[in-house]
């Protein structure tokens, strides 16, 4: 077997294969070419572990532990610059190496083991790094779920009130993965300082939409911490980042390092950069188009059929839309029926099924970060609604709806907010 081969076969196929298909997986997003340039710069061969040093006119210095960093210095302060300006944080780290890992950083620095946190149930959208099964439980946190009102899909201020009060967790989680609607971050604030809680919002999967001013601003309403990965609506390299207010700088500083973290994949930090850089000229666009895409996807799914959640508040103010298809094959199969269709998207727990049901859960969850990226509209969200049909109420064969995604998918090969290149977005970038 010619492993060598085999290997660049196979990420050829992958380039090929996800070009042809209608990717809309929520959390997933395509780099721009300045990105993907500054990802394979050699900044990925290096390391450059160190505190960081004070300020100079607003510019972090750094103290580092290693020779050779002179130019990456500059990157991760203007990244750092960068970050705080366009979300209006205090202090930027920007060492985590994802999501997660963001927020077992922040439990790291604000709590002890065996205190309390407030998160959502997985099954209201919650992350599981908000729970005892993931990095709440490995620093020995104990959940405290919020109340949910299945209606409004968002987190029932009233009923959680009294459970906080009662329960007093040290570290109170706003932000999730099912994320339609903006959190109550002001409504919970003054239960938060009732009980000396930290507001910590995970904004993962709504960075790109707050970079471009749209879905809530964390900090304005009361958030203490923000943290997030920088890929989902964000068009970043896959990583993560924590903002904080000032005074938790030092504690979260040395809970990134040397606490959770040593190599912080300084070429993920370079694309980062890159990314804020487009965010600040193109990010309004950008979020506004998502958000009209989203809402457009919706409103055509829901004519064509579909039973798509929260009719009553038009349907969703995020990325993402959510689709319950119990009656019509459940999330598991439709998701691997989408996918022989080249249409890829995720099946999903709703608010009212079991943990148990995760193996075919109710529902499906849509986003539209890549599609609307690689510059569609409105006028394409109908078209991709009637895919859907298709596959999902119509049952028509997957096989033959994929060749018509195919020639669809053939019309975006961009990356659009973002400055001018040549590449394409789904292009394999060949060296050898
Ligand atoms: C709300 C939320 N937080 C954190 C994460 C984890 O992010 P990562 O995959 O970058 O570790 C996710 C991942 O989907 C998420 O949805």
């Amino acid at each position: 077997m010619d492993y060598y081969r085999e290997l660049f076969d196979l990420i050829e196929k992958q380039h090929k294969w996800r070009g042809s298909c209608i990717n809309l997986i929520a959390s997933e997003n395509v780099t721009s070419p300045a990105v993907r340039e500054a990802i394979v710069s050699d900044f990925g061969h290096r390391y450059a572990e160190g505190l960081l040093g004070g300020r100079s006119n607003g510019i972090q210095l750094f103290d580092r532990f290693y020779q050779g960093t002179r130019y990456f210095d500059g990157i991760e302060a203007i990244a750092m610059k960068l970050a705080e300006d366009l979300f209006g944080a205090e202090h930027a780290n920007v060492v985590p190496v994802s999501g997660a890992i963001a927020n077992l950083t922040v439990y790291n620095a604000l709590t002890h083991y065996g205190d309390k946190i407030s998160g959502l149930r997985v099954e209201a959208g919650g992350h599981i790094s908000h729970t005892h099964v993931s990095c709440a439980g490995v620093i020995g946190l104990k959940d405290v779920p919020y109340a949910f009102d299945e209606r409004e899909m968002n987190i029932d201020v009233d009923r959680s009130r009294e459970t906080l009060l009662k329960e007093k967790p040290r570290i109170m989680m706003l932000g999730a993965s099912v994320f339609l609607f903006p959190h109550p971050i002001r409504e919970l604030r003054e239960v938060a300082d009732e009980i000396n809680a930290k507001i910590v919002y995970d904004g993962a999967h709504v960075l790109g939409l707050i970079a471009g001013g749209r879905f809530q601003d964390p900090f304005r309403e009361g958030a203490d911490v923000f943290t997030t990965s920088t890929h989902k609506t964000f068009p970043g390299p896959q990583g993560g980042m924590i903002l904080c207010k000032n005074e938790l700088a030092s504690k979260i500083d040395n809970s990134a390092f040397p606490g959770l973290t040593s190599n912080h994949h300084l070429h993920h930090v370079a694309g980062l950069a890159v990314a804020l850089v487009e965010m600040q000229k193109f990010g309004r666009e950008y979020a506004d188009q998502i958000i009209r895409n989203s809402k457009a996807l919706a409103q055509a799914m829901y004519e064509l059929g579909f039973s798509v959640l929260c009719e009553h508040k038009d349907f969703t103010e995020s990325h993402q839309v959510l689709v319950d298809v119990s009656s019509i094959g459940g999330g598991d199969r439709v998701a691997n029926d989408c996918e022989k269709a080249n249409i890829i998207l995720n099946k999903n727990l709703l608010p009212w099924d079991s943990l148990k049901d995760a193996g075919n859960p109710s529902g499906i969850r849509i986003g539209v970060p890549e599609v609307t990226h690689i510059g569609m509209k409105e006028s394409e969200m109908n078209e991709i609604a009637e895919f859907l049909k298709r596959v999902v109420i119509e049952k028509e064969k997957p096989e033959r709806v994929k060749k018509d995604v195919i020639e669809f998918m053939k019309d975006y090969n961009k990356v659009h907010y973002c400055f001018e290149s040549e590449l394409g977005a789904y292009e394999n970038i060949r060296f050898k």
